[in-house]
């Protein structure tokens, strides 16, 4: 198998920031309740863009930081749970816009650990030789599909969107991926768009309502917390690491409770870990690759660093990467 690396990334955040003091005008919640919670301040709205558009310009910034050209470009892989439609994907959409006209382009839904599964896929198709490079991109409109008169979803979630270019290469790149779900425990975090609606099925018993987020927020995060705190302990082990050897560790946004409490579990500095999410809320796929972007635009990581990242969210799914830059 050939090894692939990282190297480059991009984002793209809408303008529009919605404060947790704006919120409490709209539902019965405080920037107190929030921040306590969640550790979430702000979020990012996006009123004129789709999730393609937060794809594309995630997408061009990327590819111009690693001085490829659209045309180049073999793969392009859009984790999303809001493609602007069904179909043409969201990654077909992208591959048009940006004119990597080359390209295989198509969407995978993970939830939140969307982008790590994307990241997956893209490696393994690299791996084998199948192409040379690819475009994972993790792009959402939560907005979209938020109940903004549900206080217990809607201080929740934000929009953006994140990118990674990725190459067939000499140095170790990606050394580590796993993945996995557990779908017994779907019904926990609910996204419904397709109503089903067969006139012959007169007894309809699905769960589904409609397209607005609905959580189990607390079976969410014991699921989140355990998953969270097993990942990253498995990273440490097989790879015989200490916390020294590890530049960063980059969960998945949705809760800073959560990330403190795999910082305590596991005994690893809550400085090791990348937080932004009191910038932007739960982006779901977008919240990895955003947050990996921001890390190296602050200068945070380096050549030879290694980077945990992790995710978890509906499916119920999970995810991680130990990747060496
Ligand atoms: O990205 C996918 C992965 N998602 C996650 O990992 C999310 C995991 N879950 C969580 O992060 C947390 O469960 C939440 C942040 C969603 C909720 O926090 P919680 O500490 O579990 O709160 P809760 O749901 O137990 O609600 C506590 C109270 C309730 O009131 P009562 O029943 O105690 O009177 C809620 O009605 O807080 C109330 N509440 C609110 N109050 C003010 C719920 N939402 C709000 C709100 N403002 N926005």
């Amino acid at each position: 198998m050939n090894n692939v690396r990282i190297v480059s990334t991009g984002s793209s955040v809408p303008e529009l920031i919605i404060t947790n003091d704006m919120l409490s005008k709209l539902v019965d919640t405080s920037d107190e309740w929030i921040t306590t919670r969640t550790g979430i301040k702000n979020r990012r709205v996006s009123v004129d863009k789709d999730t393609s558009d937060l794809a594309t310009e995630a997408a061009v910034s990327c590819i111009k930081k690693a001085s490829v050209k659209a045309e180049e470009i073999e793969l392009i892989i859009v984790a999303t749970v809001t493609p602007d439609m069904f179909t043409p994907s969201t990654a077909c959409i992208v591959q048009n816009k940006i004119g990597a006209f080359k390209a295989s382009a198509f969407d995978i839904n993970a939830a939140c650990s969307g982008f790590i599964y994307g990241v997956d896929v893209a490696k393994s198709l690299l791996g084998c030789g199948r192409f040379r490079n690819a475009l994972v991109i993790g792009a959402e409109c939560l907005s979209k599909i938020t109940n903004w008169e549900d206080r217990s979803t809607c201080v929740l979630f934000g929009d953006a969107s994140g990118a990674v270019y990725m190459e067939v290469s000499d140095k170790p790149g990606i050394m580590k991926i796993s993945t996995g779900a557990e779908g017994d425990k779907g019904n926990s975090l609910l996204s419904g768009a397709l109503k089903p609606n067969n006139p012959f099925n007169r007894n309809n018993t699905s769960p589904y309502k409609d397209h607005f987020v609905k959580m189990n927020g607390q079976e969410v995060y014991r699921f989140a917390t355990r998953v969270i705190s097993e990942s990253i302990k498995d990273i440490f082990e097989e790879f015989n690491l200490t916390e020294k050897d590890i530049k960063l560790i980059i969960p998945h946004q949705a809760n800073l409770r959560i990330i403190e409490f795999a910082s305590k579990k596991l005994n690893i500095s809550i400085d090791k870990f990348y937080i932004n999410l009191q910038d932007y809320g739960n982006t779901s796929s977008a919240s990895i690759p955003l947050a990996l972007n921001e890390a190296f635009e602050k200068g945070m990581i380096s050549e030879g660093d290694k980077v945990i990242a992790v995710g978890f969210g509906g499916g119920l799914t999970y995810g991680s990467l130990l990747i060496q830059f």
